[in-house]
């Protein structure tokens, strides 16, 4: 069955649901996610979003503290964009119903995390990114121009390799007509047409064995942009969350909030020693690249798995009432927080590459925008600054509408689409074979490809990975399609991505530490 729609948006976290209330003003959206509409990063977001609020916190600072942890290779104009407009995009999500805490004379209460020289994080207590999550899908929900789709899951873009045309990297006018998309409570294949395409899928972090993710987390619109032969940039900077709960088995991990450590928590070996001072002068409040190195040289140094958060010397009822969710999932695992030390290890958490995009979110691809973790805007540069992704989806998606809406009337929908084409058999193995190598792929990239890298242990990844390529290409080939077969197409693609760009990187820097080339390149930022 073929659907056609202005605005094809495919991802239900802040990105896409806020693209899709404003496109709604120009003309029919179909909003697109895998499961529901609230299983999203979104979701999980804990610490906040940072936006510069009042004095003594300005504009300058806030860039400055972002250039600064992006380490010399964020894109400036992106910068000053994000930051200049957050204001007044945290004014939208305001008007759409987000409730952000305030102190007693009513004004916004702010946190402060690592690498940020004021406070200007806003939240809501310790689980923003659930109370900007439901309020916008409450927005959706009343909105009578859009049409919501749970459990549709996006296989392929569309473009004019479907058509028959021969598509390479470089052929010069790419475009996007749409989406394949599998129906995952019928199993039915459809065609959405589209003039306006938004990837706003999301992060990657399935990519790897323990991940502070949900399991959604495939890069699922990333390996869809590689496929099609889109620009994909700065896959190599994955960032790790220094402060992952340490509790084996446990997936997606839970986070300890970096707001826990701007309020005062300190990180101390297994003997309680302090140890950050020794790695750089702004302690347990360096940016994120540089505490999740020196944990994982402590643990290495100590061969610990963990190491602790002490937060017991803070106040215990001030402690509960900022961090009530941190606080009670720690209680439920045995440890009190404001008497015990939490037990942490650096955790994957975030991508900061993906769809290269421009000022107005298009990507490389005619009529496909891309917004938040899957798309790579330059802000962040080789290390993301804490709070400040939030800020950039709802910061682009806002760009996108702008710039699409102006376009929409010299679109049409490309009517010569074929519907997809689904020979093929459902083998019996069919889902172990799947299921071994996505723990594979996990095992690979967990083992070679972590927080500190070397030219060895990344060709030796690439060569483990070219085998499970080879296997699922077959293998997709002969199956009928599902999201499992998908999903594992779609991590080794972003697995593939992350290794290759980080050979080609012969620098440390940010992210990407290599033992190899440890020191940064000069010419750069
Ligand atoms: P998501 O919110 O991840 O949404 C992705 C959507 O895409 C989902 O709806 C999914 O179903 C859909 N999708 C994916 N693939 C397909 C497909 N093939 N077909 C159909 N639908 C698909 N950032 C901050 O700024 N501040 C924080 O405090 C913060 N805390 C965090 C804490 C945790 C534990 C985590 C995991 C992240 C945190 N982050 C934080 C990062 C931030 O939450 C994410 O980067 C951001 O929410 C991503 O939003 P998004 O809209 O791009 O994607
Ligand atoms: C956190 O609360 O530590 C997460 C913040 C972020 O990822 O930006």
């Amino acid at each position: 069955m073929t659907r056609k729609f202005d605005f094809l948006i495919i991802g239900s976290g802040i990105a896409g649901i806020s693209f899709a209330l404003k496109a709604a003003k120009h003309g029919k959206v179909a909003l697109l996610c895998k499961t529901t509409l609230s299983e999203s990063n979104t979701s999980y977001a804990q610490g906040g979003i940072a936006s510069v609020t009042h004095d003594p916190d300005n504009f300058e600072k806030h860039i400055e503290d972002t250039l600064i942890a992006g380490d010399g290779h964020c894109d400036l104009a992106a910068v000053a964009k994000v930051i200049q407009e957050a204001p007044s995009q945290i004014e939208e999500l305001l008007n759409w119903g987000v409730d952000f805490d305030r102190d007693e004379e009513g004004n916004f209460d702010l946190h402060r995390e690592g690498g940020h020289s004021e406070h200007r994080i806003l939240h809501h207590k310790d689980n923003t990114g659930y109370e900007i999550q439901e309020s916008l899908i409450r927005q959706v929900k009343a909105h009578p121009e859009i049409e919501v789709y749970e459990h549709y899951f996006a296989i392929e873009i569309l473009t004019q390799h479907h058509l028959g045309e021969l598509v390479t990297h470089h052929t010069p006018n790419i475009e996007c007509y749409g989406a394949y998309v599998l129906n995952l409570q019928t199993n039915n294949i459809h065609t959405f047409l589209s003039k306006v395409t938004m990837l706003a899928t999301g992060g990657i972090g399935s990519v790897y064995s323990t991940t502070t993710n949900p399991e959604i987390a495939t890069g699922d619109g990333i390996a869809m942009v590689h496929r099609a032969r889109g620009v994909i940039k700065d896959m190599e900077f994955v960032q790790f969350h220094p402060t992952g709960l340490y509790h084996p088995g446990e997936r997606p991990t839970f986070l300890i909030s970096e707001a826990i450590r701007g309020y005062g928590a300190v990180l101390r070996t297994q003997d309680g020693k302090q140890f950050m001072q020794k790695y750089d002068e702004r302690g347990s409040l360096a940016p994120r690249d540089i505490v999740s190195r020196a944990i994982d040289n402590e643990m290495k140094i100590r061969g610990h798995n963990f190491v602790y958060l002490d937060v017991t010397r803070m106040d215990s009822e001030e402690t509960k009432t900022h961090f009530p969710n941190i606080y009670t999932k720690c209680l439920e695992s045995g440890i009190d927080i404001t008497k015990d030390f939490i037990p942490v290890s650096p955790i994957q958490h975030y991508l900061c590459g993906g769809i290269k995009v421009d000022l107005s979110g298009r990507s490389s691809i005619n009529r496909l925008y891309a917004a938040g973790e899957c798309s790579c805007t330059g802000l962040h540069g080789a290390n993301r600054l804490a709070s400040n992704s939030l800020i950039e989806a709802i910061v682009y998606a806002d760009a996108a509408v702008k710039d699409a809406a102006k376009r929409l009337d010299s679109l049409t929908y490309n009517e010569f689409i074929p519907d997809w084409n689904d020979e093929g058999t459902s083998l019996p193995e069919e889902m172990v074979l799947i299921t071994q190598s996505f723990r594979e792929v996990e095992q690979i990239m967990s083992t070679y490809v972590g927080i500190v890298r070397s030219n060895l242990r990344l060709v030796r990844a690439m060569n483990r990975l070219e085998i499970l390529y080879r296997e699922t290409e077959h293998l997709f080939e002969k199956s009928v399609v599902s999201r499992e077969i998908c999903e594992l197409r779609n991590v080794i693609s972003i697995a593939y991505l992350i290794i290759k760009q980080a050979l080609l990187r012969k620098e440390s820097r940010g992210l990407h530490y290599t033992v190899d080339y440890p020191d940064r390149m000069r010419h750069e930022g």
